[in-house]
């Protein structure tokens, strides 16, 4: 391709848009030396022509056609920034088959359909770039793609979600409710549309199913993620853990060994030594152990308008190189490994237990006999005085055991005659790996 300015067809100019946007004029003598040409937006496409978008921008730019923008022969790239799942992928599938590479910050639609997308770019020799989908301003997908190329990974873990972190972090911190937390969350522009996904797990469980499929070669799907929210949190569960000598942090797990996969979102009594522990408000962290490499850490900010426009514009920057050299869709997303995902027989973990019990002769002993019954040992326990009379709080913190064994201990407590309530239950981590 002879060299000329490349211009950018944006689909979406919402925070990471516009985000996108400021980038690219604020910073043009920089992208300009990088790449030796200029990069320039030619339109966007949003879906609201009335609305108020200030005055910093040229509103010629814009429309609302989604075709107009990708069958535009002055456009080159494509940079699609307006979520949500049908409309997206028509468009870059629109976009792919027209031999224009994409650039996406949409992980809602690379979980459910990465796989084909990625597939469908290669087929048509463009690049499909999306590394703004997880952790907003930290190249994770690069480190996993190019930086750790060379090592087996065996494990991730991370916090990929930057509005519960904010929310945990100013309850913890601030006392702040759930709702206030959430609220100043979604002003910042850190939630999603509907932020349901980000606390119900769900926003982090597709950035998951992306680092796994990525870190292990394999087509994991949204479905193989075992998913927990955050919305039956207490303040009072983050005073006891801070008691107790944690921070409750929701994190992802991606882990392999010889049996299979295991990926999961969960709230969890993490151990405050942990470096993941003192990650606060908005920012994501993701330790990913190589088997070569050890313990490696990437810390930044996981959401908001410039920290993920970060991500988009490296991308595109990447994206154009690759077209003026003439080498798009030349990487191979071929899955190395078949899809293995352990069973819950075969996933392990600690747990934290509090439990309202009677406070009776024979109580203790039955609530031994049922931990023991399902192969768990306990590591510590704790009673303390129930707030009414004839009652008692007891705190268990167990061994390593397997989700299905788990599953029946709290099934065995729920039917015990001596256990008034489970008050809360968490996954308990903290073993940093020699
Ligand atoms: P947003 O603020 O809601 O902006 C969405 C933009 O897309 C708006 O300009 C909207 O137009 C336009 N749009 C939406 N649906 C459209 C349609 N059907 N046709 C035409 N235009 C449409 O969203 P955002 O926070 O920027 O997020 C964009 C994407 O980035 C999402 O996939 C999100 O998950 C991802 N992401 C966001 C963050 C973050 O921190 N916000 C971080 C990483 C990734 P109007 O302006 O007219 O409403
Ligand atoms: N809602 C997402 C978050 C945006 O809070 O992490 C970044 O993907």
């Amino acid at each position: 391709m002879t060299k000329k300015d490349l211009t950018i067809g944006m689909l979406g100019f919402g925070t990471v848009g516009s985000g996108v946007a400021t980038m690219i004029r604020d910073n043009e003598k920089e992208l300009t030396q990088r790449l030796g040409v200029t990069v320039k937006i030619g339109k966007i496409v949003v879906r609201d022509l009335d609305k108020d978008r200030g005055t910093d921008f040229d509103g010629d730019k814009l429309c609302t056609s989604v075709s107009e923008v990708i069958n535009d022969p002055s456009i080159d790239v494509i940079v699609e920034v307006m979520g949500g799942i049908e409309e997206a992928r028509e468009a870059i599938e629109q976009a792919l088959s027209a031999g224009k590479p994409v650039i996406t910050a949409n992980k809602d639609l690379m979980a459910l359909h990465g796989h084909s997308l990625l597939r469908l770019a290669h087929d048509n020799s463009c690049d499909l770039y999306y590394e703004a989908s997880v952790a907003g301003g930290i190249p994770i997908i690069r480190t996993l793609e190019d930086g750790l190329a060379s090592d087996r990974i065996s494990g991730i873990m991370g916090i990929v979600n930057g509005t519960t972190n904010y929310i945990l972090t100013k309850m913890k911190e601030e006392n702040w409710s759930y709702e206030e937390a959430l609220s100043k969350a979604q002003a910042l522009g850190f939630a999603e549309s509907d932020p349901t996904s980000d606390v119900e797990g769900l926003d982090a469980a597709r950035k998951m199913a992306i680092l796994a499929s990525l870190a292990f070669s394999m087509e994991v799907e949204l479905e193989d993620v075992a998913v927990n929210g955050m919305t039956a949190i207490t303040t009072e569960d983050l005073q006891l853990a801070e008691q107790f000598g944690y921070s409750v942090k929701m994190l992802g797990f991606a882990e392999r060994d010889q049996d299979g996969i295991d990926v999961s979102v969960e709230p969890v009594f993490l151990t405050s030594s942990h470096p993941l522990a003192s990650v606060r408000n908005e920012y994501n962290a993701v330790y990913i152990y190589g088997d070569a490499v050890g313990e490696t850490m990437f810390y930044g900010p996981g959401a908001g308008s410039m920290p993920t426009a970060t991500s988009v514009v490296s991308d595109i920057l990447a994206a154009c190189r690759n077209l003026l050299l003439g080498v798009g869709g030349m990487r191979s997303h071929d899955a190395m490994n078949p899809r293995l995902i352990k069973g819950e027989a075969e996933q392990h973990a600690q747990f934290f237990h509090r439990l309202l019990v009677r406070d009776e002769i024979g109580v203790f002993s039955e609530l031994t006999s049922i931990y023991s019954r399902h192969h768990a040992s306990l590591g510590s326990i704790i009673q303390r005085p129930g707030e009414k009379a004839g009652e008692a709080e007891v705190i268990l913190i167990t061994h390593s055991l397997s989700r299905k064994n788990h599953q029946s201990i709290i099934s065995d407590l729920q039917s015990s005659g001596s256990v008034k309530e489970i008050i809360s239950q968490y996954r308990v981590e903290g073993g940093v790996r020699a």
